[in-house]
C-alpha cells in the first residue's frame, strides 16, 4: 500500500510522487523559517509597527503552508484513506492521523489570527498554543516523511519474536 509504481515512478503515501513530497518538505522548511522569524518579532515587538510586521510575517507563513496543505497534503490524505485496501491500523496511518489532528487546529487558529478574527482576550495564550501546535505539526510531518521514505531506523526486534 505504501509503495507502488505509478507511470514508472516509485510512489509513496497514496501515490504522491516522491518529488512532490520532497518539494512540499522544502516549502515547509521555508515556512518554518518565516514562522520562527515572525514569532521572534512578536517577542521583541515594542511598538505598533513591529507588531504589524509580526502579523505580516506570520500571515505569509500561513499562506505558504496553506498552499502546501491544499496542493499536496490534503489530496494525499484523501487519496490515502479513499483507497479501498488502506491499512487503517498501520503505523503510517497512525502517524498520518496524529499529524492531521495536531496540524488542523494549528493552521486554523493561525489563519484566524492572520485575518484578525481571534478574540482579543487571552490573545497571547492563543498565540503560544498555536506556536506549540505548529512546531509539533512540523516535527510529526518530518517523522511522517522519514517513515514514508523508509528512512527511520528499524527498532531491534524482541528476543523470541
Ligand atoms: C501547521 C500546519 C502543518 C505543517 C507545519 C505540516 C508539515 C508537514 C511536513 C513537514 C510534511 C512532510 C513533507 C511531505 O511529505 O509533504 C507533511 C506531510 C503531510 N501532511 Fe502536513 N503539515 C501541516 C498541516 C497539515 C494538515 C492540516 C493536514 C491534513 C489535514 C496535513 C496532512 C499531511 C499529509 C497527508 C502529509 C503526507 C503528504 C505526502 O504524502 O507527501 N498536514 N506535513
Amino acid at each position: 500500500m505504501t509503495q507502488f509504481t505509478l507511470f514508472g515512478i516509485i510512489a509513496l503515501h497514496a501515490g504522491t510522487p516522491p518529488v512532490v513530497s520532497q518539494t512540499a518538505l522544502s516549502v515547509m522548511f521555508v515556512s518554518l523559517g518565516i514562522f520562527l522569524v515572525g514569532v521572534g518579532f512578536g517577542y521583541l515587538a515594542k511598538n505598533r509597527e513591529s507588531l504589524l510586521q509580526h502579523r505580516w510575517i506570520l500571515s505569509s507563513a500561513v499562506a505558504l503552508t496553506l498552499c502546501a496543505i491544499f496542493s499536496v497534503m490534503l489530496p494525499s490524505l484523501v487519496l490515502y484513506y479513499g483507497d479501498t485496501d488502506v491499512e487503517f491500523f498501520s503505523s503510517l496511518s497512525g502517524v498520518t492521523m496524529l499529524h492531521a489532528v495536531v496540524a488542523a487546529p494549528a493552521i486554523i487558529i493561525a489563519a484566524y489570527y492572520a485575518f484578525g478574527i481571534l478574540p482579543k482576550k487571552d490573545l497571547k495564550k492563543w498565540m503560544r498554543w498555536t506556536a506549540a501546535l505548529w512546531i509539533a505539526s512540523f516535527a510529526i510531518g518530518i517523522f511522517l516523511f522519514l517513515q514514508m521514505f523508509g528512512l527511520l531506523p528499524s527498532l531491534p526486534s524482541m528476543p523470541g519474536m
